[in-house]
């Protein structure tokens, strides 16, 4: 059971349990970035022209209207192309460093991990800079395009390189992603409300296997009474103090050393 969700203070059990893990994967949601200015999707910041995403992030409504489901990604990349990592993303690349097997499973769809220098991402959900093609294997990197998109190979419609609710995730994502929680000393959940399937099922099978869970979000989440600890706050807060003092707790005895 959670240890009662505390508001900003990170307790020292999971700054020891961080600073001696081996495994630690995280999970990720649209919290993170919302320091950079990428809104998020549940609440108000997440309408768009009075659509929800649940209602513009489907198959059916890129079949039914993909000039209206083209011009939301092409809005969505723009602000990406506008906005810069964040606090959050820094300390999460820092925390690869080290941690000997570091794995982050993310849920958006930004790039915004890899341009703050994160390795190892699992992007679950797609890549927002990308499209690809409905029908041929043919992927495309985005960059200035605007409007319906046409494949240049095939000629078919081409679509954002996104999951949509009611599709499929890669499945070599998802094993890659439970192996990582499963095996993680540390599993941590930050920025995402815990709510959309298969990625919020992660830390409960993490719970059920016996492992340390630490949340970070802003409010309580149905996550929250699972988690170990969860600590209310914000991410580009929570996690830069998180690594510092992961720093600070550092003995002698548990630095990295190379080999000679
Ligand atoms: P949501 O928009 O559902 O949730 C964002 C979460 O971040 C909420 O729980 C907020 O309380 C929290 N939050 C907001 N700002 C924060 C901050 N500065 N620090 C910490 N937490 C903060 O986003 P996701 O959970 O990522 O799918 O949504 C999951 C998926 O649903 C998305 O990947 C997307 C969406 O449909 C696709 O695009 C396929
Ligand atoms: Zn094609």
């Amino acid at each position: 059971m959670s240890d009662a969700a505390e508001s900003g203070r990170i307790p020292q059990e999971v700054v020891t349990r961080l600073s001696e893990a081996q495994r630690v994967a995280v999970l990720t949601g649209a919290g993170v970035s919302a320091e950079s200015g990428i809104p998020t999707f549940r609440g108000k910041a997440g309408l768009w022209k009075n659509h929800r995403p649940e209602q513009l992030a489907t198959p059916q409504a890129f079949r039914s209207d993909p000039a209206l489901v083209w011009e939301w990604y092409h809005w969505r990349r723009g602000l990406v192309r506008q906005a810069d990592p964040n606090p959050a993303h820094s300390a999460l690349a820092e925390m690869e460093n080290r941690i000997p097997h570091f794995v982050l499973i993310t849920q958006n769809v930004d790039g915004l991990h890899m341009r703050a220098g994160s390795g190892n991402v699992l992007e679950m959900h797609g890549n927002i800079n990308r499209a690809r093609c409905c029908s041929c294997d043919n992927r495309i990197q985005l960059t200035d395009e605007s409007g319906v998109l046409d494949c240049a190979r095939c000629g078919s419609l081409m679509r954002p390189d996104i999951v949509w609710f009611g599709e499929s995730l890669d499945p070599d994502i998802l094993a890659q992603s439970y192996r990582a929680a499963g095996t993680a000393d540390v599993f941590v959940v930050a920025g995402t409300s815990s709510v959309v399937q298969p990625a919020a099922s992660l830390a409960f099978s993490v719970k059920e296997a016996g492992g340390f869970v630490l949340e970070i979000n802003l409010d309580p989440t149905p996550l929250t009474g699972a988690a170990d600890i969860t600590v209310l706050g914000k991410a580009g807060e929570v996690l830069p103090e998180l690594v510092k003092r992961m720093w600070e707790n550092q003995t002698p005895g548990s630095l990295f050393q190379p080999d000679r």
